[in-house]
């Protein structure tokens, strides 16, 4: 939520770790916001709290009341991954409909990503996915060989992220795209929902399209979209397209709020189980979640802070395994923890300089 600017400026956030390499990006992020804290004269009261396996091992749910109750008297919450468990009962609970997953590939990873340099310059997007409705909640079932889920959306739900990602589109390059399947899908008329709503932002330019043609047209000329509005399926298989966009699915951030502005902060990616617990995560995902949780408490020098250093430091070549190519001899590769001890050192320099 958006704070009143009070000295000196207090949060509090509940921190969520989850499972596989969550724990060690929250970690790390935590670390790196407490360094950022000190400097930029706020106060950051850090509780941690249970979510997926951790969860179920010690109060037998994904998702206890405890973790909730704490979440509700929080400013914030700065998740983790889970594999499944809780995480979408989170979403509805705290009617976290709103999804901005945005995607800027940093000009120093331009050669991280399989799509060439010169489409992806100057790429900027912003997806905005609807996160409490759709597929994800619909009825559902399993009975002996078939099983079923119901992609469900009242026109009341399309018009309220419409509405949100109007008017994020308003504010940046006046250009919509709305992500569909109504060929296949028509019940659900996302195009016609969006372009009533549309009216009150006469300035922007709506682009309906079809699903799959966008996943491709975003892979050949991903300049030209701004913010794209896709329901919570869709929304979730294209951001992970951001990822390749981006050079790696480690770098990207999300922030899911609801009406109020409340919010649950993360990395877009998931446990990767694959390299959990060897220290080598790229907390840069989580620390783009930060990012936009410090945005959203009005904190904008903490924001330009982080992403100068983050730029310095990727200019003077660190690199987390995701994104190490050894044949570029210009790269360094750090761990976690190395890269979290480079920004805290740089932001310590802020205080000194
Ligand atoms: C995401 C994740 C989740 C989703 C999973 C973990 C349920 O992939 O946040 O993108 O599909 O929403
Ligand atoms: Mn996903």
């Amino acid at each position: 939520m958006k704070k009143e600017q009070q000295t000196p400026r207090k949060y509090t956030l509940v921190a969520l770790p989850g499972e596989g390499i969550g724990p060690e990006v929250v970690e790390a992020c935590l670390r790196i916001l407490q360094a950022l804290a000190e400097v930029e004269g706020f106060q950051l009261q850090v509780k941690h709290g249970w979510i997926g396996e951790p969860a179920k091992a010690r109060f037998g749910i994904a998702l206890p009341l405890e973790t909730l109750l704490m979440c509700e008297e929080s400013d914030a919450i700065l998740f983790g991954a889970v594999t499944q468990g809780g995480l979408l009962e989170l979403r509805r609970y705290f009617e976290l409909f709103i999804n901005l997953r945005p995607v800027r590939p940093s000009p120093h990873l331009l050669t991280s990503s399989p799509i060439k340099p010169d489409r992806l310059q100057g790429v900027d997007l912003l997806f905005v996915r609807e996160l409490a409705s759709g597929i994800y909640f619909g009825t559902s079932g399993r009975d002996c060989d078939h099983g079923f889920h119901t992609m469900h959306y009242t026109d009341r739900e399309i018009r309220r992220i419409a509405r949100v990602a109007l008017s994020y589109a308003r504010d940046r390059r006046q250009h919509l795209t709305i992500a569909h399947k109504e060929n296949a899908l028509p019940h659900i008329p996302w195009t016609r929902l969006v372009q009533g709503e549309a009216q009150n932002f006469p300035e922007v330019r709506i682009e309906p399209m079809l699903v799959d043609n966008l996943a491709m047209q975003l892979v050949m000329r991903p300049r030209e979209f701004d913010v794209i509005l896709a329901g919570n399926l869709f929304g979730d298989i294209l951001s992970d397209l951001g990822g390749a966009i981006a050079g790696s699915i480690g770098l990207l951030g999300s922030a899911s709020l609801n009406r109020s502005g409340f919010g649950m902060y993360e990395a877009i990616h998931g446990t990767a189980p694959d390299i959990a617990g060897k220290g080598i995560a790229n907390p840069l995902g989580t620390l783009a979640g930060v990012m936009l949780m410090l945005a959203e408490w009005g904190e904008t020098e903490a924001v330009q802070s982080l992403s100068t250093i983050q730029d310095r430091l990727l200019s003077q070549g660190y690199r987390t395994a995701d994104l190490y190519h050894g044949e570029e001899s210009s790269q360094i590769l750090v761990t976690t923890d190395e890269l979290v001890a480079l920004f805290v050192r740089e932001i310590q320099n802020t205080k000194v300089s």
